[in-house]
């Protein structure tokens, strides 16, 4: 069969998933496309996609058997919300929620829908290298994990991002992956600055070392660096009590040249996670067609980034180690992390 798709928001991200639903996945279709700038929607609508009014237009429309939103964080909640009241799946960008309190209205209507319907886009999890990390990590071929190091450089940012954003937007990528490699919670968080590069806007906190520790008391040092200049440089090492794992690094060729042995480095991120993307929908939309939960991160796991991103902005802030003070775990959504 094919899931038909309706898209709320396109934009930079709802555009590329749009294409990545018409070219690149089968059994998926989109077939109705919104965003408050209707030139945008249509411009976006694949053929014989319709525009519609508005987020509850899609969620309600007849032709749409599950719901991708895409739109601006802080309206994830009320297009979640309405799809979770259609019965309706639905796969929301990353945040889930701008807050804690709507993240757990999403969680409490879930629930008592009485089935999983709500996917995040954390896409890391969907990534080659970090698969291959966790099943050497549940191996148990390096013992218990005892200390991760990390680091999330970016080669600039533009003016508009703030110092909160290297918390909110660039390392919750990193707090949803390392919960669910090491599945285990992130009890605290602190934020420590080292001397700030020249190469940043003056209003912005670049690098930051973000210090995280878990309930089963691993520690987690994550260099967020936004402007390092030379690439876009995902890091991951999980050091363990017999060993130590680590992300590849992408492929790429060695090129000798001028007296030179180099390898490329990426520096967008859009190439970096591409695959990613294709499979965390790939598999999405295989749950969907087959009428099952989704399988991928779950709306406690949109809650759980965002109280703690959240928190680490307020560490940041205060200069204070803050306890993350997640609510318990409802089994409903079983595990750990
Ligand atoms: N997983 C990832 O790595 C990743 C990457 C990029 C963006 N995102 C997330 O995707 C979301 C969108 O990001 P973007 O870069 O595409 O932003 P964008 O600004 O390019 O696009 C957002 C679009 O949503 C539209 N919109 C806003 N509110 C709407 C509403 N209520 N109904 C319909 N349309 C609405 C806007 O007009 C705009 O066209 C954000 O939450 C962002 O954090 C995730």
């Amino acid at each position: 069969m094919t899931v038909r798709v309706g898209v709320i928001g396109a934009g930079w991200i709802g555009k590329e998933h749009i294409r990545r639903l018409t070219d690149t996945i089968t059994g998926a279709r989109v077939t109705a496309v919104t965003d408050i700038d209707a030139a945008r929607a249509a411009e976006a609508a694949p053929v014989g996609a319709r525009v519609l009014p508005d987020g509850a237009s899609v969620v309600a429309a007849d032709d749409v058997d599950a719901v991708l939103v895409t739109s601006w964080g802080p309206t994830h909640a009320e297009h979640v919300l309405n799809a979770i009241a259609a019965g309706k799946p639905v796969f929301c960008e990353k945040p889930l929620a701008t807050t804690a309190e709507d993240c757990l209205k999403i969680i409490e209507a879930e629930q008592a829908h009485g089935r999983r319907l709500v996917q995040v886009g954390f896409m890391r999890r969907y990534d080659a290298g970090y698969r291959q990390m966790k099943q050497v990590i549940e191996s148990g071929r390096i013992g218990e994990p005892l200390i991760v190091h990390c680091a999330h450089r970016n080669p600039t940012v533009p003016e508009s991002y703030t110092s909160a954003m290297a918390a909110l937007d660039t390392a919750v990528h990193e707090v949803d992956v390392l919960r669910w490699l090491l599945d285990d919670e992130i009890v605290s968080t602190q934020v420590v600055t080292p001397r700030a590069t020249g190469k940043r806007f003056e209003h912005l906190r670049d690098p930051q070392i973000m210090l995280f520790e878990t309930a089963k008391g691993v520690r987690i040092d994550l260099e967020v660096f936004v402007n390092c200049q030379y690439g876009y440089d995902i890091q991951c090492e999980a050091v363990g009590e017999e060993g130590l794992v680590r992300l590849p690094d992408p492929a790429a060729v060695g090129v000798r040249s001028a007296g030179q042995h180099s390898t490329e480095v990426l520096t967008d991120w859009v190439g970096r996670f591409a695959d990613a993307f294709d499979t965390e929908f790939r598999e999405w939309i295989a749950a969907v067609d087959a009428g099952n939960e989704p399988t991928g991160p779950s709306a406690w796991d949109g809650y759980a980034a965002t109280v703690i991103t959240s928190a680490t902005v307020e560490a940041l802030e205060s200069g204070r180690v803050i306890a993350t003070d997640l609510k318990p775990r409802p089994t409903f959504y079983g595990g750990i992390a």
